[in-house]
């Protein structure tokens, strides 16, 4: 069951007073003359405004390429795709070696498309179930097999020791998320997927806003990869970024959006229809110049939060390691039922009643979802994941939240517990 359709029922039963999540949109005077400008011109699609874009973000994330795209899902499926992980043939970290994410190969990459003999996955992509479902997608999407392991109660991010004792020779790449928007250890992963001539995938959906040390967090993988819809703090209304150094798959990327056709009409591979319309591009465009701001808001509030609910016993917090600042795309804390005196589910329930919104992320986790429960054995506990799933509960945070807001949903959650 999605979180969407999870959290329906109380939704129908009780107006929502307090929205888990509006979207962090620039001013409407801000947008009017971009949207006045491309509606005159005609130009709805690959446009003046995409370049502009992808050439902002990739200034402000620090890397060669900002490739956007039309969702985080689809930019993840093609960066998968392009490292070609299938035939076993990315190099593209390999210290010294030639990078072969080539476009020009449209044979031997469409001969890694499924065949009947091929009804294995042949190659496993390491990735932690507590994320969304989007990233085992890309990977299962590209016949490859996920593998998945535990993250750190602590940060709820993989550690690169875990990634490390998971590495086998089955292992095609290394998947990791910077989960709630809090970054993980991107050098350690990269150490971890370099010593193994591995590609590090991070799943950056969460990531616009973060930081570590000192820079946005974006660099330092094969590809990080980016989404824009409502509910992060950089909003193109749908719309994702894959931003990387490596000039091959950056080309790729741009081919694949266009259903690898690079305009002689000769597709080059099977694409897809990835690109990201110009309302979009100039929407995203605006919302970086108040990105400073939002993440701003995001931290105070999470500082409250945190302020006011270290009081209460049985309340965990997401840590952030030293050097890495979360940009709070959720504020998810949790609950240990023992301690507080009633369970996630029951305070969701009781705040659901009073009208606030909340998300109960991941629940379950991926390895326990029908798409991809067949690829764990669920003899190999991941006692972390299950744990967080069944405790973790997100609160609302945006800019339909305020000090008072912060207030009320504190003082709702306490009302459950023990200290009522
Ligand atoms: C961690 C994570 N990865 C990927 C996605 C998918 O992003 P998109 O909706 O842009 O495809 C999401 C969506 O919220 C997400 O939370």
């Amino acid at each position: 069951m999605s979180q969407e359709v999870q959290s329906r029922p109380a939704e129908a039963a009780n107006a929502i007073r307090v929205p888990f999540v509006r979207p962090a949109l620039p001013p409407l005077e801000r947008l009017r003359p971009h949207f006045d400008a491309i509606l005159a011109s005609g130009r709805l699609t690959k446009g003046p405004y995409l370049e502009r874009f992808e050439g902002a973000v990739a200034d402000h994330l620090g890397v060669r390429h900002a490739v956007a795209v039309s969702s985080c899902t689809i930019g993840l499926m093609l960066v998968y795709r392009g490292l070609d992980l299938a035939a076993g043939r990315c190099q593209a970290v390999r210290p010294g070696g030639a990078c072969p994410v080539s476009v020009m190969e449209p044979s031997s990459r469409d001969s890694a498309a499924p065949t009947s003999a091929a009804r294995e996955p042949p190659g496993e992509v390491i990735i932690p179930s507590f994320t969304f479902l989007a990233g085992p997608a890309a990977i299962v999407w590209n016949r490859l097999r996920p593998v998945f392991i535990d993250v750190d109660p602590a940060s709820t991010n993989v550690t690169p020791e875990a990634v490390a004792a998971a590495v086998t020779p089955r292992t095609v790449a290394i998947a990791a998320c910077h989960n709630f928007g809090n970054p993980c250890d991107v050098a350690g992963l990269h150490r971890v997927a370099a010593a193994h001539r591995l590609p590090l995938v991070i799943d950056a959906a969460h990531g616009f806003g973060a930081r570590q040390n000192g820079r946005p967090v974006g660099a330092g993988a094969t590809a990080q990869v980016f989404s824009l819809s409502p509910t992060k703090l950089l909003v193109a209304g749908e719309g994702g970024i894959v931003a990387t150094d490596c000039d091959c798959l950056a080309a790729f990327i741009r081919l694949g959006r266009e259903y690898g056709n690079d305009g002689s009409y000769d597709a080059k591979f099977s694409g897809v229809n990835g690109r990201m319309p110009e309302l979009s591009a100039a929407t995203a465009l605006e919302g970086m110049a108040i990105l400073g701001e939002v993440a701003a808001h995001r931290r105070r509030l999470a500082d409250g939060y945190r302020h006011r609910l270290s009081r209460l016993a049985g309340i965990g917090f997401v840590r952030e390691a030293s050097g890495s600042l979360s940009c709070h795309k959720d504020f998810s804390i949790t609950i240990d039922p023992a301690e507080f005196g009633a369970t996630r589910d029951a305070v969701r329930s009781s705040l659901a009643l009073q009208g606030i919104e909340t998300r109960s992320y991941y629940d379950p986790p991926c390895h326990r979802q029908t798409a991809f429960a067949r690829y764990h054995d669920l003899d190999r506990v991941l006692a972390v994941t299950d744990s967080l799933s069944s405790r973790s509960l997100s609160l609302p945070i945006g800019p339909q939240v305020d000090d008072g807001v912060v207030a009320e949903v504190c003082e709702a959650i306490a009302a459950v517990g023990h200290d009522r």
